[in-house]
């Protein structure tokens, strides 16, 4: 297996595991890379977006997607074949002993917080769990809104859990959001700007971790 596995998790359910690996799988699949898609949430929104981006794109033989339980993402991965670049995983929002079988499988794990405080206190949690694993996990700050105290707050607890954090982020934006519902990743939405300049950033701090 050539290809590098990255798992998005985070207990806090709405924290933007989607659209992390959405945007990423987008970002990669724009620089010519093949992408496979692993969806271990049964809430299948993964598929969805898959399912709205193949009607109205069509099929695309460098994006991959299945479906895998957490105990079987081993088989699942070893599905993908070893042709392929990247393999994201996305999870549900839950931290417990199932989502161990993905973390154990991954090269890096990125754990998207939401600009609230109960993101960062659901944290602890999947951070423990990576951190029994021994993986390279870092955490990502998402819908950041710069110049409030909110934000701030936020930026200052996130600071202090002791975890290595990257340092692009992606702030609070509706094309995200409109992105997600159209089977898009923000850069298709719009090529320039400043969700296409933090995804970008994003995937190349991404790939410099993992020397993609
Ligand atoms: N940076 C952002 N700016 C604006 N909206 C965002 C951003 N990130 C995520 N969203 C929106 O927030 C909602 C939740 O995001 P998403 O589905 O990615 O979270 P999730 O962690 O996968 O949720 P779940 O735990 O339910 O699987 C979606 O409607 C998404 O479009
Ligand atoms: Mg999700």
């Amino acid at each position: 297996m050539n290809g590098r596995i990255i798992c998005v998790a985070q207990q806090k359910g709405g924290a933007g595991k989607t659209t992390l690996v959405t945007n990423l799988a987008i970002t990669y699949l724009s620089e010519g890379k093949s992408v496979a898609l692993l969806d271990t949430d049964p809430q299948g929104s993964l598929g969805k977006w898959m399912d709205i981006r193949e009607e109205t794109l069509g099929e695309n033989t460098n994006l991959q997607f299945a479906t895998a339980t957490s105990y079987g993402i081993s088989r699942a991965i070893r599905g993908v074949g070893s042709e392929v670049d990247v393999i994201l995983i996305d999870t549900p929002p839950k931290a417990d002993s199932d989502v161990r079988w993905v973390l154990r499988d991954s090269d890096l794990v990125l754990v998207p917080v939401s600009a609230s405080q109960a993101d960062v206190w659901a944290t602890h949690d999947i951070l423990d769990l990576a951190d029994r694993t021994g993986k390279p996990t870092h955490i990502v700050m998402n819908r950041t809104r710069v110049g409030t105290r909110v934000g701030e707050h936020v930026a200052k607890s996130v600071a202090e859990l002791e975890a290595m954090q990257l340092k692009s982020s992606l702030a609070n934006r509706v094309i995200y959001a409109e992105a997600l519902g159209r089977g898009l990743g923000a850069i298709e939405v719009k090529k320039t700007g400043a969700a296409s300049d933090e995804i970008r950033s994003l995937a190349r701090e991404v790939s410099e971790i993992l020397e993609l």
